[in-house]
């Protein structure tokens, strides 16, 4: 009998509680839209982040997109991408009051986090896009960003989803309609196979590597002079260290040559014999010795 009440009370309670996680989340959803430093699905933005970020930092309520004008940018801006709660766009906000930050990602509760403390601290040169990274050309002009940041994507292991990371060159090519010349991507990641997937397709396209860590906490990177204080900003995921790889790793480098669709033939065959790196995840997550 106590063991059926305590069932039926567990079953209660969860489902109390999938009520409560689901209210909350319609509450963010909610909020969101009445954020001015929330764009959800916006139409008609590329060429307007300079005007947008002005009327922002002026207080502006209700800006409308359409009156914006298209200008050339005053400011670098730089784009957090699967930015999730928005750790970078916000830590990198504080960093460089000079410059503009949009975090992008799909899910409005975890956007919410990162405006809510935007908003709360002034943060008005920090803004976030609601939408899938997909369909990210739509909304920047050519060369409107300067730099981008991806920490702790879905590395997506399995060599038949390749093409979902997000340093895989279909990804790359949509990044460079809108990056400056030469602009910089900066990956940060868990994933000892995203990292040598990423150095990868450096090596193969001929990009300009800047920098590549396995452990971007170790004290050799640290005391090294390619050491960048904005690695020091954590962000939730990173917290979880889902890999269980225990080391941070860290690549920067340009988007600087054309992405030739010819070698992603050659890049799908080099993957193919990642099988192997693909069960040194797996296997870290397990907690066991990963083999070489
Ligand atoms: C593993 S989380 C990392 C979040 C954050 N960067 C961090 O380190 O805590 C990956 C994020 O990518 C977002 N994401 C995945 N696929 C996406 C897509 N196609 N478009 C937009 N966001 C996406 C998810 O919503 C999630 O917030």
């Amino acid at each position: 009998m106590k063991n059926k009440v305590t069932y039926y009370s567990h079953r209660i309670l969860s489902r109390k509680y999938i009520c409560n996680m689901g209210q909350k989340k319609l509450i963010k959803f909610a909020a969101i839209k009445e954020y001015e430093n929330v764009l959800e699905y916006p139409q008609g933005m590329p060429g307007k982040w300079n005007a947008f970020f002005q009327e922002l930092a002026k207080g502006t309520n209700n800006i409308s997109l359409n009156d914006l004008a298209i200008s050339q940018p005053t400011k670098p801006l730089v784009l957090e991408l699967a930015c999730g709660r928005g750790e970078y766009a916000v830590g990198l906000g504080r960093m460089f009051t000079n410059q503009n930050f949009v975090g992008l990602d799909i899910k409005g509760n975890r956007i919410w986090k990162g405006a809510s403390i935007a908003n709360r601290d002034g943060l008005k040169h920090v803004a976030f896009v609601r939408t899938q990274i997909d369909q990210v050309t739509q909304y920047f002009a050519k060369n409107e960003v300067n730099e981008i940041w991806i920490t702790f994507p879905d590395p997506q292991l399995r060599v038949s989803k390749a093409k979902k990371r997000l340093t895989h060159p279909k990804f790359l090519r949509l990044y460079q309609q809108f990056l400056q010349p030469g602009g910089i991507l900066h990956l940060k990641t868990d994933s000892p196979n995203l990292y040598l997937f990423t150095k990868t397709v450096i090596e193969l396209f001929g990009l300009t590597l800047l920098t590549a860590t396995d452990d971007v906490y170790g004290s050799e990177f640290m005391q090294s002079e390619q050491w960048d204080e904005r690695c020091t900003i954590k962000t939730y995921y990173e917290g979880l260290n889902i890999a269980s790889s225990n080391r941070i790793h860290y690549i920067q480098f340009k988007l600087d040559k054309e992405l030739s669709i010819e070698l992603d033939e050659k890049l799908k065959d080099i993957i193919a014999e990642f099988e192997v790196t693909e069960t040194h995840d797996s296997l870290a997550r397990n907690g066991k010795q990963a083999m070489e």
